[in-house]
């Protein structure tokens, strides 16, 4: 009898401490994740998606798609940089000397192998990257000298890592991101590109569609399957349907016929081309590009 009560024991302590670690953590940590705002903004992330793109998000799960397509970007960490933008009075061949006599100032001297270096064979063109690296210190401080001669720079914060990289996108994905989706579409393999922003690189609707009848008509020797089925190939009426695919010859039906996307492809497409995350956020900050100063 003592022994059944010490092995019900240890089974319950064991199971419980797998679900606080499976359940009751990750609920404490990301339950109670709620629509944020966009950095420097008034701007609500994310927004409720429009419902065709919500049903695209379950065509996007019955196919399977995310067998082949992750939707999370990744950063390794962020790097502060110091361009030029405008050069002012100062022309750059005796630009180079100039930097050098600003480096004696001891938060400036641990760097100017690298920021007088990234000087070498400069032709004068802008933006120049003057200096990038984890030291905000270096960029206030450089910008301020420069500012005072007269010379015009712009400071950046900027996501780092192989996915960004990549042009998969301008910072991680975070939890936010996903806040409308059920269910989160994560993905594990990337036989295929990262989607998470796809909307930005590709937000043609009518792509998406011609991507998803014959991949081979946009990309070349693409190894990604088509999705015929998602379309109906049918008998040209007296019109031609005014969504049909204007497909390359290769790829098109025989003579009088036309491909037409179904219900559930147009879904699809608008899901694909909401798939956006390109704001800045507290837990992703970066400096878009717009935000020039
Ligand atoms: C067997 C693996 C596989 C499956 C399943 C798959 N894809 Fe792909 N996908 C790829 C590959 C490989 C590429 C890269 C070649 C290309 O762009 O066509 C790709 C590219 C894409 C692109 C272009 C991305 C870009 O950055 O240009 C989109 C959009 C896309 N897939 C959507 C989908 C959707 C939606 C589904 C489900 C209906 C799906 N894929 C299913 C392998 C797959």
């Amino acid at each position: 009898m003592k022994t059944g009560f010490t092995v019900f024991l240890a089974a319950f302590i064991a199971l419980g401490l797998s679900w606080c670690g499976l359940v009751y953590a990750p609920i404490q940590q990301l339950g109670g994740t709620k629509q944020t705002v966009v950095l420097q903004s008034s701007d609500k992330w994310p927004m409720q998606r429009a419902g065709e793109a919500t049903l695209g998000l379950q065509v996007y799960r019955a196919n399977g798609c995310a067998a082949c397509h992750t939707v999370q970007i990744r950063q390794t960490g962020v790097v502060n940089t110091l361009s030029i933008t405008d050069l002012g009075v100062h022309k750059a061949a005796d630009f180079k000397d100039f930097i050098t006599s600003l480096m004696v100032v001891p938060e400036l001297t641990k760097y100017s192998n690298s920021i007088v270096g990234s000087l070498n064979q400069w032709n004068g063109s802008v933006p120049k990257l003057l200096f990038s690296g984890e030291a905000s210190a270096v960029v206030s401080l450089l910008g301020d000298k420069l500012k005072a001669v007269g010379v015009k720079t712009e400071a950046r914060v900027v996501a780092t890592g192989a996915d960004i990289a990549r042009g998969w996108g301008l910072r991680q994905s975070v939890a936010a991101d996903y806040l409308y989706d059920a269910p989160v579409q994560l993905g594990s393999l990337r036989a295929g590109p990262d989607l998470a922003n796809l909307g930005v690189r590709a937000p043609d609707v009518n792509w998406q569609l011609l991507h998803l009848y014959a991949p081979r008509s946009v990309v070349k020797n693409s190894t990604m399957p088509a999705f015929r089925y998602l379309f109906s190939v049918r008998k040209i009426g007296a019109q031609p349907a005014p969504d049909a695919l204007g497909l390359p010859k290769e790829f098109a039906p025989a003579a009088g016929f036309e491909v037409v996307p179904t219900a559930e492809a147009g879904q699809l497409a608008a899901y694909l081309t909401s798939l956006k995350a390109n704001v800045p956020l507290y837990e992703a900050p970066f400096t878009p590009v717009t935000a020039t100063k």
